[in-house]
């Protein structure tokens, strides 16, 4: 069995954290022991009814009180590779010249107008969005980069090649022998850099945790109230899951012990995969707005000796991510939201689905940057005259992988999709700010030259394939 020997002497030498260390080991150990942590269906039971915040927050006396031990935290360390993108994908424009940190710093402006009070933001960074994230705001909004804590730096895992399971080695550039060990990695940061414990002195009870591509989540003082009365020790937002969510996770209740767990796809066995897309079974999904209480998690870390052991997640890539034919790696990381299974007490309760707008596809990125959404207080909103549902954007997911592949097609400004209720693009096309897509509207173009789409109003279906090129 490999040993994790050559991969803590590497990690030491770096001067990574003993928790950090840890949490790595135990997820390396996850891998060699070849556990598939899959959930069998018989031992869950779906997630009972949830609190719902649009009705509590009717009812609720909410407790400013509460604003002065909270801190508010984005999640800013990954890369979005989904994308194609190798920095920080806060850093992309969304609305306008607003980029997905332009208008958190508002939104932390603007609730700290509201609440009356300097309510504590942090970042999460990486090594690879760290550098970008601090100039960016240096230089455009220099009091938030000014203050004190701002940033918490998480954690660097070494890449382990996938033959020998030792770090990997990338002659041409080691800095690509390391990479983000996934969102999980709050709580051992937040462990080793001293940030808990300082936290913790200085007052803090209560963190409220997202995703920086997630622009409806912000600091609601109702769930704050709500989150606090309860008294539980971490509670999840989640929304209920739809056709279109029925591929990815669910919440759960373990039968041994009435456990709030988490289901991801890769942890269903094929034979109870219908179960798992049972969207009238098991119908809430996790938007990774959380909740934690910082105390408890500091108990739980402490108990569990320095960290909280939290189900493996593989990704099988190469070293050099921008050449395939370089050593086969093995990049391990852990997701945040899996610790609800190791807080007792943890609950959840469903939120809007305007707390969870992510933007994880080129479709999801023109549609925001479309006239179909409006800002409200900094706020990705749907236009009300989008009527009650967003336009279903269908693109083609070769040609329109990469961002780049998208601002190329926009160059020319962004389509109308006010009017628009479902896009379809397959191939290479440019679009531009003239055009103003109405109803049901499929464009194809089978050619490998890009094809201009007209301009005006455009509905139905359009070939371009035979159109004059670029
Ligand atoms: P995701 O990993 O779900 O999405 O991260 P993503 O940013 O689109 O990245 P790719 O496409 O998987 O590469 C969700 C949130 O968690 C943060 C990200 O910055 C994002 O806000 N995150 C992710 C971290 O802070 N650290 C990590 O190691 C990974």
């Amino acid at each position: 069995m490999a040993s994790f020997a050559p991969t803590k002497a590497k990690m030491e030498a770096e001067g990574i954290s003993p928790s950090a260390i840890s949490a790595f080991e135990s997820t390396f150990n996850s891998l060699v022991s070849g556990n598939t942590g899959l959930i069998p269906e018989d031992t869950i039971s779906p997630a009972p009814d949830l609190d719902n915040a649009e009705d509590f927050s009717k009812s609720i006396t909410v407790d400013p009180a509460l604003l002065k031990e909270t801190v508010v935290l984005k999640l800013n360390g990954g890369l979005g590779t989904g994308m194609g993108l190798d920095k920080a994908k806060s850093l992309l424009k969304v609305k306008g010249d607003d980029t997905f940190l332009d208008l958190t710093a508002k939104q932390v402006m603007q609730m700290r107008e509201e609440y009356g009070m300097k309510v504590k933001f942090m970042l999460m960074n990486s090594f690879s969005t760290s550098q970008d994230t601090l100039d960016f705001l240096k230089t455009k909004y220099p009091g938030l980069a000014s203050e004190e804590g701002l940033e918490m730096m998480q954690n660097k895992v070494p890449k382990l090649n996938a033959d020998t399971l030792e770090p990997a080695v990338c002659e041409t550039d080691p800095d690509n022998e390391w990479c983000p060990p996934g969102h999980g990695d709050l709580y051992a940061a937040l462990v080793g850099s001293g940030c808990l414990d300082s936290l913790l002195a200085s007052g803090f009870k209560y963190m409220f945790v997202s995703n920086s591509d997630n622009l409806g989540a912000v600091l609601d003082l109702a769930i704050l109230t709500y989150f606090a009365q309860k008294g539980s020790s971490f509670m999840m937002e989640c929304c209920e899951r739809t056709e279109n969510d029925k591929k990815g996770g669910h919440l759960a209740v373990r039968k041994a012990d009435g456990q709030l767990v988490l289901r991801e796809s890769a942890m269903c066995a094929d034979e109870d995969e219908e179960a798992f897309q049972d969207i009238t079974k098991h119908r809430f999904f996790n938007t990774n707005n959380l909740w934690i209480r910082l105390d408890i998690l500091k108990q739980i870390i402490d108990k569990n000796g320095g960290f909280i052991p939290l189900p493996m997640i593989k990704n099988k890539k190469t070293v050099d991510p921008k050449d395939d034919s370089s050593q086969a790696v093995f990049q391990l990381e852990t997701a945040m939201g899996a610790a609800i299974e190791c807080f007792d007490g943890a609950t959840a309760i469903v939120v809007p689905r305007t707390r969870f707008a992510p933007v994880k596809k080129c479709s999801d990125l023109l549609l925001l940057r479309s006239d179909a959404y409006t800002l409200v207080d900094h706020k990705p909103v749907l236009n009300p005259a989008c009527g009650e549902a967003a336009p279903i954007i269908d693109l083609d997911s070769k040609a329109y992988k990469l961002v780049g592949a998208l601002e190329e097609a926009t160059a020319g400004g962004v389509p109308s999709l006010v009017n628009c209720k479902r896009l379809k693009i397959k191939g290479k096309v440019r679009m531009s700010s003239k055009t103003k897509f109405i109803g049901d509207v499929a464009i194809t173009n089978s050619s490998s030259e890009s094809k201009f789409v007209p301009t005006g109003e455009v509905t139905g279906s359009h070939d371009l394939t035979a159109a004059v090129g670029m």
